[in-house]
């Protein structure tokens, strides 16, 4: 409810030029070590489709930990969405580009079943990129994006758009 999103706002913390000049960056550090406020959180993210999904998926890295938190919340497993060269056996990669540099997300080979409604995690939507790549993960093992639930949507950036027909939970724009 209100008193959680206000509860989590309060803990968000905004650097300005990092990592590199004229990037705005949000820090999730103090939300996560916050006992009320990670719960707070969780509520929340997991609160972003109205059927429960059938698993969870959280992005590297900040995904990780929200994700984790998120599927225990609803009594489902997470599956680690990895950056490049981490994971031992690999269903697929998927590069795109960030709004500082580039990367390259892989999903584990054998973990998400085909069928299955994923609820996809992480903490910002910034140019949608990330998103973008993990959805197309997710589909292309034949399972399906139930949402994307985010802390932030940083709505300038139009993230939201490259998702497409996805549907975006996001707590906070900012
Ligand atoms: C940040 C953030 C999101 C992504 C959003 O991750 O945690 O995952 O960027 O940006 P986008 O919408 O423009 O793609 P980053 O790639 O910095 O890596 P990290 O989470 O591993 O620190
Ligand atoms: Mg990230």
């Amino acid at each position: 409810g209100t008193a959680d999103l206000d509860l989590v706002a309060g803990l968000l913390r905004d650097v300005p030029d990092f990592p590199t000049p004229g990037i705005r960056f949000w820090d999730l550090s103090a939300m996560l070590a916050d006992g009320p406020g990670l719960a707070a959180t969780t509520r929340l993210l997991a609160a972003a489709t109205a059927e429960p999904p059938d698993v969870v998926v959280g992005i590297e890295a900040r995904g990780f930990l929200l994700g984790a938190a998120v599927a225990h919340s609803l009594g489902l497993g997470v599956v680690a969405v990895r950056k490049q060269g981490k994971l031992p056996v690999v269903a697929a990669s998927r590069s795109y580009d960030l709004e500082y540099g580039s990367a390259t997300l892989e999903l584990p080979a054998g973990v998400i079943r085909p069928g299955a409604r994923a609820l996809l995690v992480d903490d910002v939507l910034a140019t949608g990129g990330t998103a973008a790549a993990a959805c197309a993960l997710v589909e292309g093992a034949g399972a399906a994006v139930a949402a994307v639930s985010v802390v932030l949507e940083l709505p300038t950036l139009e993230g939201r758009a490259r998702l497409g027909e996805h549907p975006v939970h996001a707590l906070l724009t900012r």
